[in-house]
């Protein structure tokens, strides 16, 4: 990050930058930080950014003026707005700025939910924050930057097929997502079947601490953890759904498996989230190739060919409780919209 940007640029900045990101699934999910104020992992993961749900953030910087976070429209203050100004002061900081910013961010889907909006929403004001603020970046010190504000949002910068390398270093600097392959490589089927579209009650960032914590089973999920990213970065190359299908719904169980056992328990799904579990057993023993995953909450991914998404997605919506379902594939990288 660039600490040395010209005095002149950064005095009495006025600009306004929107920018968009996609939210994105994980296949090798992230669960347990090493590092809890960096947002380091233990472990790496490896996701499928999602097409079509998106968020977008508007930033604007105005000398003399004071912060203001706009969330869906509502004037929003509290920890959520706390969290947001936090990173955007350390991309001001970064540019020797003394001129907050404000920013106002729009999601197309059930945010808080299971569906990592924390990515998109991050990933989205990381480029859009560097570019109001004049800051250059490269693609993998905006990973960097977007981690700080939410883990998965390092990987929401890439489009298609991204891994988040874990790295070492305690200040972070190795560690940010790489891209695997472009959406173009495989045009995967992705349906997101909405079960609740209240927010859940237990976060990701509380119930990954309290699993890493309680469960006796946490060390298990760290060593297990490679093999499953192994298999899957495979089976991307390889386009082999089979392969990505299976190791993602082992790791995604076992993921669940230490929520569960941690004291008290964490339990993310609803009774809707295992009636489309069952319909995705259904599915495949109808010879219908699909596969689910799920993050912390009770919503699910569930993966298929993309000719079959039709077929998947009609069969989804009829498992009972199902709200709607929303048909993705992989998305696009983050980046500016508008300047001005
Ligand atoms: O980035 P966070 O703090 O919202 O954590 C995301 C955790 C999971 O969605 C459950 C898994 C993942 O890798 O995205």
């Amino acid at each position: 990050m660039n600490h040395q940007f010209p005095d002149h640029l950064v005095k009495s900045v006025e600009r306004r930058v929107t920018g968009r990101a996609c939210s994105n699934v994980a296949l090798a999910k992230y669960w347990g930080k090493r590092d809890v104020s960096l947002n380091l992992p233990y472990t790496g993961s490896l996701s499928v950014t999602l097409d079509g749900l998106e968020t977008t953030a508007t930033v604007e910087i105005e000398s003399g003026k004071t912060s203001r976070t706009i969330l869906n429209g509502v004037l929003t203050s509290g920890p959520e707005a706390d969290r947001i100004r936090g990173f955007l002061d350390l991309v001001r900081l970064a540019a020797g700025s003394r001129s907050v910013a404000s920013a106002e961010l729009a999601s197309n889907f059930p945010v808080a939910a299971g569906i990592a909006s924390s990515a998109s929403t991050f990933a989205a004001l990381a480029v859009a924050a560097a570019a109001a603020y004049g800051v250059s970046l490269t693609a993998t010190q905006l990973s960097i930057l977007a981690r700080r504000g939410s883990g998965s949002a390092a990987r929401s910068i890439f489009g298609g097929y991204t891994e988040w390398l874990p790295g070492e270093a305690s200040d972070g600097t190795d560690s940010f997502a790489v891209r695997l392959a472009e959406p173009e490589h495989w045009r995967l089927g992705i349906a997101v079947v909405i079960t609740n579209e209240r927010p859940k009650s237990v976060g990701s960032r509380s119930g990954m601490a309290h699993a890493a914590k309680t469960s006796p089973f946490f060390p298990a999920w760290l060593t297990s953890h490679e093999d499953d990213l192994a298999d899957i970065r495979r089976g991307i190359l390889d386009r082999n759904l089979t392969l990505v299908g299976e190791t993602a719904e082992h790791n995604c169980l076992k993921m669940h498996a230490v929520s569960l056992t941690s004291r008290p328990a964490l339990l993310y799904w609803k009774p809707a989230t295992l009636a489309v579990i069952e319909t995705v057993y259904e599915l495949r023993a109808g010879g219908i190739e699909a596969y689910f995953t799920i993050d912390a909450g009770p919503q699910v991914k569930v993966l298929c060919a993309n000719e079959q998404i039709g077929i998947v997605a009609a069969a989804l919506a009829n498992a009972p409780g199902v709200k709607r379902v929303l048909r993705s594939g992989p998305g696009n990288d983050a980046h500016v919209v508008e300047a001005a």
